[in-house]
């Protein structure tokens, strides 16, 4: 995700934008920039690197006296990291100035008709068709307002865009489609950013752009327009809560339910930059600096705790099944106690949402002097775990603050499933239909999430049972264990799960009528088998919540109460279910008055051993 920050008011500019990037960092960068106006000149400085790696150049050539700037710090989808590539982009005549945080899936498209029409292109970015498209639409235009709006119409995809013209340095015009951008008010100025984070230590008085708007952003006054509907909108700024988290909830009760919310856009985040249909490819910037030794590993271990051992266990079949390549799960709390061989063609590879849980950095630090490859799927940029290994591929899932992990697990199945196909160099049968229904995955559970008021409907009608049996096989088997965490670490309900072929070896015995079942039980080769697990509950007076394909009907004959997912690969289907499941656990802990971001004896990041 790239951070978005502009200022325009009554002081130098510079400040308030570098501050407000700084604070953005946290959302992934490998390079930063920055443009001012004044009424005597426009100024970019822009570099590969941290924030930190502008001001040298700022300190030296700044225009301090320009009271109108915008900056950006970019974590690289279309094109390299590269100073070319770093934001802000410009207009052939470098008139105008674009940053932009998301995709324009259209900019090839946009990219060869201005080409056509005389624009010249520096970066391989998507962004760089915005400035110039604003320009061709000038042309006729002559208002810049007028043009950027026609521009604006024209982009496909996801967007929060901030520009400024060389010939109106009072204004900033902004769009946003899918991706947040604030306006902050401050006194005699107006701040632009991606998130309140950005602007938090100026002003706490906030608009929140929605989509489809577009704004003039002047020091003293601010202009909101709806594309869509064609109309003028205003709104009063809201003030944000004294502490940034409330301000970050925005319209949500809890962080938890913003984070399911986000899974979506998570899993484009994961798949941003990375998967490309056309030429059917998988881009793993982080992982192509071991690439030859990739070559050479014929096992993984995977080491992780909770949430991250259980998309893991996912990562497992999905990287057996389609890089042909052994895998081995291990609690890192347990790994780092046995004794097991480990040749120089094994890699160890972490999952950490946070990437600072003591075990797994002490699974790190066991095989450190092995000699063997360590690679990583962390959320946190640059934190610990992230720094021990070798290589890895971020989540991009940003942060992710409710205690229990949500969109995390999303981003890690996805970069797992990635990392599955990048491993299987294109060879397996699976590769193209896996990479094409990974990016149809995120509308597919859009429909998931819209089932929120029937999921919330049987949390009511459930919430007082004591105990709850989870139960699935294959793909659905971590499925179920990560449906169980999440309902005993929030609602502090006895839940666990079994692989459903585990049933008769002992499970069955828990089973009444006191003993709920959560089945998933999706269309693919092991339906049949676990209908006849049950089948066997329901002849024990078991009630079963199940979790079936749209379309399915034997599963209703059986089960209490159905959720339905879309249908979709079996490889994928934990994209699709366990966020039923996490809907399940929240709506459960809610009906119970429990805290759901702060669950009693948990921490966010267990740093501890
Ligand atoms: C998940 O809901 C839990 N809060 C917990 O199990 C978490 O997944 C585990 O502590 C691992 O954390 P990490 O991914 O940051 O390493």
């Amino acid at each position: 995700m790239c951070g978005i920050v502009g200022y325009i008011g009554n002081s130098s500019a510079i400040t308030p934008v570098i501050e407000g990037l700084e604070a953005l960092e946290y959302r992934g960068y490998d390079s930063a920039g920055i443009t001012t106006i004044s009424d005597k000149k426009t100024l970019t400085i822009k570099q590969i690197g941290r924030v930190d790696s502008l001001k040298p150049a700022i300190d030296q050539d700044g225009d301090k006296t320009a009271k109108l700037a915008i900056g950006h710090t970019r974590w690289a989808t279309h094109g390299v990291p590269s100073n070319t590539n770093a934001h802000p982009h410009q207009n052939t005549s470098g008139t105008i100035f674009v940053v932009h945080n998301g995709i324009i899936e259209n900019y090839q498209t946009l990219r060869a008709m201005l080409k056509k029409d005389g624009y010249k292109f520096v970066s391989e970015t998507d962004t760089e068709v915005i400035p110039n498209l604003i320009d061709y639409f000038l042309k006729a235009e002559k208002d810049f307002f007028s043009a950027f709006k026609l521009a604006i119409k024209e982009l496909e995809g996801a967007y929060a865009i901030a520009a400024v013209y060389a010939n109106d340095p009072d204004s900033i015009f902004v769009a946003r489609l899918s991706s947040p951008l604030v306006i902050g008010v401050g006194e005699s100025a107006h701040y632009v950013a991606s998130d309140a984070t950005a602007i938090m230590q100026h002003t706490k008085k906030v608009v929140y752009l929605n989509d489809y708007e577009v704004a003039v952003v002047k020091k003293a006054k601010v202009h909101i327009e709806d594309l869509r509907a064609n109309i003028n909108t205003s709104r009063e700024a809201q003030e944000l809560e004294h502490d940034l988290e409330t301000a970050e909830l925005g319209q949500y009760e809890h962080f938890m339910a913003k984070e399911i919310d986000e899974g979506p856009q998570t899993i484009q985040s994961a798949s941003r930059g990375r998967l490309r249909l056309d030429g059917n490819i998988v881009k793993l910037g982080g992982l192509e600096s071991v690439e030859a030794q990739l070559k050479y590993i014929d096992r993984i271990v995977i080491v992780a705790c909770g949430t991250s051992y259980y998309a893991g266990l996912v990562g497992e079949y999905l990287i057996e099944e389609i890089a042909g390549i052994p895998v081995e799960v291990e609690l890192a709390s347990e790994f780092k106690y046995r004794h097991e061989p480990f040749s120089r063609s094994t890699a160890l590879l972490a999952i950490s949402q946070s990437g600072e849980t003591a075990d797994t950095i002490a699974a790190l630090k066991k095989v450190e002097d092995y000699g063997v490859l360590r690679l990583g799927v962390v959320n946190a940029v640059g934190s610990t775990i992230a720094r021990m290994t070798d290589a890895g591929v971020y989540c991009h899932a940003g942060p992710e603050r409710s205690v229990a992990s949500t969109k995390a697990f999303l981003a890690q199945v996805t970069v797992l499933a990635e990392i599955a196909l990048y491993l299987s160099q294109g060879r397996s049968l699976l590769y193209k239909p896996v990479l094409k229904e990974l990016l149809q995955l995120p509308d597919k559970l859009k429909t998931v999430l819209e089932q929120a008021e029937k999921i919330e409907a049987l949390a009511k009608k459930y919430r007082h049972y004591r105990d709850f049996l989870y139960i699935g096989r294959g793909y659905a088997y971590p499925s179920a264990l990560e449906g169980a965490l999440k309902l005993k670490e929030l609602s502090y309900i006895h839940a666990e799960a079994f692989a459903a072929g585990e049933m008769k070896h002992g499970p069955l015995a828990l089973i009444d009528e006191h003993f709920p079942t959560f089945a998933l039980i999706p269309d693919g080769d092991l339906l049949e088998k676990t209908l006849s697990n049950v089948q066997e509950i329901k002849a024990r007076s078991g009630p079963v919540i199940a979790i079936a394909t749209k379309g399915n009907k034997s599963v209703a004959r059986l089960a209490d109460d159905v959720i339905y997912i879309p249908p979709s690969l079996e490889q994928l289907q934990p994209l699709l279910m366990v966020p039923v499941m996490q809907l399940f656990a929240y709506y459960v802990t809610v009906h119970k008055q429990l805290d759901v971001d702060k669950p009693r004896n948990l921490a966010k990041s267990v740093t501890v051993e």
